[in-house]
């Protein structure tokens, strides 16, 4: 059956400094709290060696917020999914609404950057989820819908390998919250679209995540419902006690 998660998404937040401070924090808080579900720290790529030196594997899982969508090569500034492997990562957060946005990140890129990925051994975390106007003018199903349907040409063995992440655009960062009905409406809605493709048993099998103003004060609710099977977690994953806060609402 699918597995809980709750990642944090620091996004270019921490200095090397702070970041290993927080990675320490929470690794040593789940010593004293045993999770009911798996936790990931996503770390910006400087911090990427570092963090991994002070998490304990059992504990905390790691990854990175991004990675080419070129294998290697002449891209300046760029880096590879197979050197976000080779710092001890598991995971890669792809297709982040901010990277979308302001790097215009397209389907056929996020394609090939989840295609590198997983022939890395990384576990993509597959962000998708609508702006404010798509979700008041009533399309945001099909939005949605196209952005998963971005992965369909992956195999079933691959896509079996993907965490999704709806994150309503409009509550990220925001402090608007999707409401528990909205993100279970969403999350059963994706279920579909990947039970079309790939079938009950992968579609039961994928882990979706909320993300978009996730807090220890609402975590509890939205991970009650069936179809949300934990958070990506922005701004409240910057504090390991609130971070913690969200990872205990499975327990
Ligand atoms: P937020 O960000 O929790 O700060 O809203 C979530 C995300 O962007 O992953």
């Amino acid at each position: 059956m699918r597995k809980n998660i709750v990642a944090g998404n620091w996004k270019m937040n921490t200095t090397l400094e702070e970041g290993v401070e927080l990675a320490n924090n929470v690794n040593a808080l789940l010593k004293d709290t045993k999770a009911n579900c798996e936790v990931i720290v996503c770390v910006p790529f400087t911090h990427l060696t570092s963090v991994n030196a002070v998490i304990e594997p059992e504990l905390v899982k790691m990854g990175a917020e991004n990675c080419s969508e070129h294998e290697k090569g002449a891209y300046t500034g760029e880096v590879s999914a197979a050197m976000v492997k080779s710092t001890g990562a598991d995971y890669v957060i792809l297709g982040h609404s901010e990277r979308r946005q302001y790097f215009g990140e397209n389907n056929e890129q996020l394609l090939k950057k989840t295609q590198l990925a997983l022939a890395n051994g990384l576990k993509p975390i597959f962000c998708v989820g609508e702006v404010l106007e798509e979700r008041e003018n009533g399309s945001y199903n099909d939005v949605v819908k196209s952005q998963v349907e971005a992965l369909f040409s992956l195999s079933p063995d691959d896509f079996s390998k993907i965490v999704i992440a709806y994150e309503p655009v409009w509550a990220i960062g925001t402090g608007k919250t999707a409401t528990a009905e909205q993100a279970q409406d969403m999350h059963a809605h994706i279920r579909k679209v990947v039970e079309e493709k790939y079938g009950k048993e992968i579609a039961d099998n994928t882990s979706i995540l909320y993300g978009g103003s996730c807090k220890p004060s609402n975590a509890k609710e939205l991970f009650a419902k069936p179809d949300v099977d934990g958070g990506l977690i922005g701004g409240a994953s910057l504090k390991a006690e609130d971070f913690l806060g969200i990872v205990e609402a499975f327990n």
